[in-house]
């Protein structure tokens, strides 16, 4: 190295390439670091449909930020839907994989474009009762067929299973019933049969329809649950809570939550707690019991701003006629107590249940 102009070319060279290797590392760290957290956002059962722009500054601090997120665990002996392979073969068989089927892909079937009858809003039945009605917390079906027939308090009648079939049709699905007598009703309870198989009459069960959170000491806030639609539900079920239709525009990716292809007023989940027992434990899709992905006050709260947005009406004028059975969130009165329909649909809930409970022991 005598000449000192190459000398000082081949120092530049030098500090050029290792300014280069410091860019590309930093960009190479950067981009490991995107991967990472998308991936730890998406979860692994994620449906297809997530927006390429998921909001992933927003998301992760408030996670990071919000308490009763804490992992839970499930006891061993828990009920576990048996499993398929234990369908028989032919015609019983056939039934129970045809109700399945009509629980997983209702719309096909029944929605507004169904090729058996054009009889509903397009959800799915599953999209409630999650995996077939097989999650626990997700509404699961393992306790249904031993428990009827039953007294409903609702339609204060003694109800077949065919009739209970037959209310989330023209509820959840804010539709018709098919002839319960039909092959379709006759299959789908034919399902659950198999999958209560196991189940005893009065079994007590963990983890039965949807969990029943803590109420909270004040009211749920439609417009702080606004923040939470906002960050983590709107990418999947739209801006509107219109839901994303398939491409064949006849079944949904995600569902609506609000709307007029949504739940009726009617529902169970036009109820608070249990829509928001249910988002708690299996929303962000992909949340579950064990890893919840809300705080209570964050499931209330959204749960409270999806039921204050419009949606098919039902008339229930009929329905809890006796006012004692009211469950203390149907948020149309008349009550047997003096509190306002408003407290009834948001809250607070406490006071309620010790009226109603003051009620009760009255009457005894
Ligand atoms: C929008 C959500 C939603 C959809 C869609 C839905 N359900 Fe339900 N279903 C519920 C909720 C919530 C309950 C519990 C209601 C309650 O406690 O009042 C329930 C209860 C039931 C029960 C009683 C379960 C038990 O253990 O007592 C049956 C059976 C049932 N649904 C069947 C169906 C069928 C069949 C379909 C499709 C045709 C359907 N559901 C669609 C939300 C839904
Ligand atoms: C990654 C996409 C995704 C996100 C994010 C998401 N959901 Fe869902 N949600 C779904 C899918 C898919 C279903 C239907 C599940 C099925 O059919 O298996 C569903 C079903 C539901 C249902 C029951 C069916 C209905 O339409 O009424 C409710 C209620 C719900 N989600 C609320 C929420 C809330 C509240 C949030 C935000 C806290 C949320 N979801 C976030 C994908 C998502």
């Amino acid at each position: 190295m005598e000449d000192p102009d190459l000398e000082k070319e081949l120092v530049k060279t030098i500090i050029k390439m290792s300014r280069y290797t410091i860019y590309i590392s930093c960009i190479a760290v950067a981009c490991m670091v995107i991967v990472i957290v998308s991936l730890s956002n998406m979860g692994s059962n994620s449906p297809a449909v997530i927006e390429a722009t998921a909001p992933v500054s927003t998301t992760i601090p408030s996670t990071e930020s919000s308490a009763g997120t804490t992992p839970r665990s499930i006891s061993a002996d828990a009920w576990k839907a048996p499993d398929e392979s234990t369908i028989p073969a032919g015609k019983a068989g056939d039934a129970i994989r045809y109700g399945r089927e009509l629980i997983a892909h209702t719309a096909q079937y029944f929605g507004p474009k169904g090729s058996v009858a054009m009889i509903t809003n397009g959800m799915n039945c599953q999209n409630c009762h999650l995996a077939g009605g097989t999650k626990l917390f997700g509404n699961d079906y393992a306790g249904f067929i031993s428990s009827y027939p039953k007294m409903s308090g609702r339609s204060g009648k003694v109800e077949p299973a065919s009739e209970r079939i037959a209310e989330c049709f023209e509820r959840s699905l804010a539709g018709k019933v098919p002839d319960t007598a039909g092959k379709e009703v006759q299959s789908i309870l034919a399902y659950m049969k198999w999958i209560g198989k196991s189940v005893k009459k009065g079994q007590k069960l963990f983890g039965s329809a949807t969990e029943k959170i803590a109420f909270m000491d004040h009211a749920a806030d439609p417009a702080k649950g606004k923040e939470v639609f906002v960050m983590k539900c709107q990418s999947c079920h739209g801006s509107n809570g219109e839901g994303l239709l398939n491409a064949d525009k006849k079944t949904y990716a995600n569902p609506p939550l609000w709307g007029k292809h949504s739940y009726n007023d009617g529902a169970g989940m036009y109820r608070l707690t249990n829509l928001a027992g249910f988002v708690k434990n299996n929303m962000p899709f992909g949340a579950t019991y064990q890893s919840p992905q809300l705080t209570d006050e964050e499931a209330w709260n959204v749960s409270a701003f999806i039921n204050t947005q419009p949606r098919p009406h039902k008339d229930q004028h009929r329905d809890w006629t006796d006012l004692k059975k009211k469950p203390l969130d149907f948020p149309f009165g008349p009550y047997a107590d003096g509190f306002s329909e408003k407290q009834h649909k948001l809250g607070p809930f406490k006071p309620i249940k010790d009226a109603q409970k003051e009620l009760t022991s009255k009457k005894s």
